[in-house]
């Protein structure tokens, strides 16, 4: 889908950018010198002086269709005209239900129900409290610690940030939750370097679970939350049969399995779920991003009748779980996640993604020899490409990187660190993967 639009004239922009204290952003240095958007059209971001700019990260792994697209606009002005909100604490709309009727149609057989909830971070929190709310329901209230792994991201709450492994994100905030412990990371670079897809080596990292088992005993365990591909750490491809293992582990010690799939949900890595690339079903598993193509902010956790069916007891006029979010399920959010989930159907970008793999994978590779790379990891639509430090100590190189894409190379990409991470839409064309991969050569040679 080559869009031939031309760029766009310039639009107004603030003379005062001091307000708005940006999120995960260097602000000083961003407003020294912004990186502006104003419009967006399937491939392409339109920067404020005109500029069109090539989308390598979806947004922020979001636009998995592309952006702008009609239907899901419509869908959203339209439900904004008919009803613009409504409780969703003792009431409902259609379209809250429709819409958990057809993430359950596309998830794995066995998680079949969704608790709404805005992002990313509240979906991970979301689990995370039924995990423990579960195992008191169930009788094993001692069932209280939660597992995270090194370098996992599961937003930014105050349990996505206990569980989750990245020390920046960390360390400023205190002792967070209690009672939480972090699996070892998947990555061994001797090892893995220059894998397509999961890596060989590396299933047995899901035995640090048993050490932790060993550590705290199993019955004080309520839950390990993992991405099946790390992303925000700089894209960790699960290594082959890793997931299994956790899986046979938790299931072991009775411990909830709860699958991030933030990222990997809604075809990321050619499946609408992870857990179906790697036939392994969680117990929870969270999502966000994608489900509304990023038009509207949502996220949700789908849960296992197992789970689901635990607390459906009791009084049948009483409160089964008190949680829940005053936009739970809002509705311009379910009708921006109907239209989404048609276009992914319709347009079949699940299987398109699934098709694209190998290409893309080889187009990624043939970086390799390019200047200060030492490593390239790729898996679905994704992939990872670690640059050298440079003298300035880590980060720099990496933020140079996207610098350059942006002003020099209309071009935008992911940064973590010094790794650059190329996340497309999956509408991408063969030729579009190619311009992709000729303006990152110019980032990594202008900034060697
Ligand atoms: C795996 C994962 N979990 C959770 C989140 C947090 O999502 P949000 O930023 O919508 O809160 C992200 C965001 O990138 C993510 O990648």
């Amino acid at each position: 889908m080559l869009d031939k639009s031309p760029a766009r004239p310039a639009v107004n922009v603030p003379n005062d950018l001091t307000a708005f204290w940006m999120p995960f952003t260097a602000n000083r240095a961003f407003k020294k010198a912004p990186r502006l958007l104003a419009g967006a059209k399937d491939m392409h971001y339109f920067t404020t002086d005109g500029r069109k700019i090539i989308d390598a990260a979806a947004g922020m792994w979001c636009s998995n269709a592309g952006h702008g697209r009609t239907q899901i606009a419509s869908a959203i002005a339209k439900q904004a005209e008919a009803l613009d909100y409504a409780p969703p604490f003792q009431f409902g709309i259609p379209q809250a239900f429709e819409l958990a009727s057809r993430i359950v149609e596309i998830a794995p057989k066995g998680l079949d129900h969704v608790f709404f909830c805005n992002s990313g971070s509240e979906a991970a929190d979301t689990a995370l409290k039924i995990a423990l709310a579960y195992h008191q329901t169930n009788g094993q209230g001692g069932r209280t610690r939660l597992i995270g792994r090194e370098r996992g991201y599961h937003g930014v709450g105050f349990g996505g940030t206990s569980v989750g492994g990245m020390v920046n994100n960390r360390k400023m905030f205190g002792t967070l939750l209690t009672g939480v412990d972090h699996i070892s990371a998947t990555y061994d670079r001797e090892k893995q370097a220059f894998s397509k897809g999961e890596p060989e080596y590396g299933a047995n990292f899901a035995d640090d679970l048993e050490r932790l088992v060993n550590l705290h005993g199993a019955n004080t365990i309520a839950a390990v939350i993992v991405e099946p591909m790390a992303g925000s750490t700089g894209v960790i491809p699960a290594p082959k049969n890793y997931l299994k293992r956790l899986r046979e582990i938790t299931q072991k010690h009775g411990i909830l399995l709860i699958f991030d799939e933030v990222i990997t949900g809604f075809g990321r890595l050619g499946y609408a779920f992870a857990a179906e690339r790697y036939g392994v079903l969680p117990d929870m598993l969270t999502f966000a991003k994608g489900v509304t193509n990023g038009a509207a902010p949502m996220g949700g956790v789908l849960v296992r009748d197992t789970v689901y069916d635990t607390f459906m007891t009791g009084p049948a006029n009483a409160v089964e779980l008190f949680h829940g979010y005053t936009y739970s399920a809002h509705p311009l959010a379910c009708a921006a996640g109907l239209a989404t989930l048609d276009i992914y159907r319709d347009e079949k970008l699940f299987e398109r993604a699934n098709k694209l793999e190998p290409k893309f994978a080889d187009a990624v590779m043939s970086l390799r020899k390019e200047p200060n790379v030492v490593d390239i990891r790729t898996v679905g639509i994704t992939a990872g490409i670690d640059l050298a430090p440079n003298k300035n100590g880590p980060g720099d190189r990496g933020f140079a990187a996207l610098n350059s894409a942006f002003h020099d190379n209309d071009l935008m990409l992911r940064i973590a660190g010094d790794t650059l991470a190329l996340t497309p839409p999956l509408i991408v064309s063969d030729d579009q993967v190619g311009e992709i991969i000729d303006k990152v050569t110019k980032v990594i040679r202008a900034v060697a």
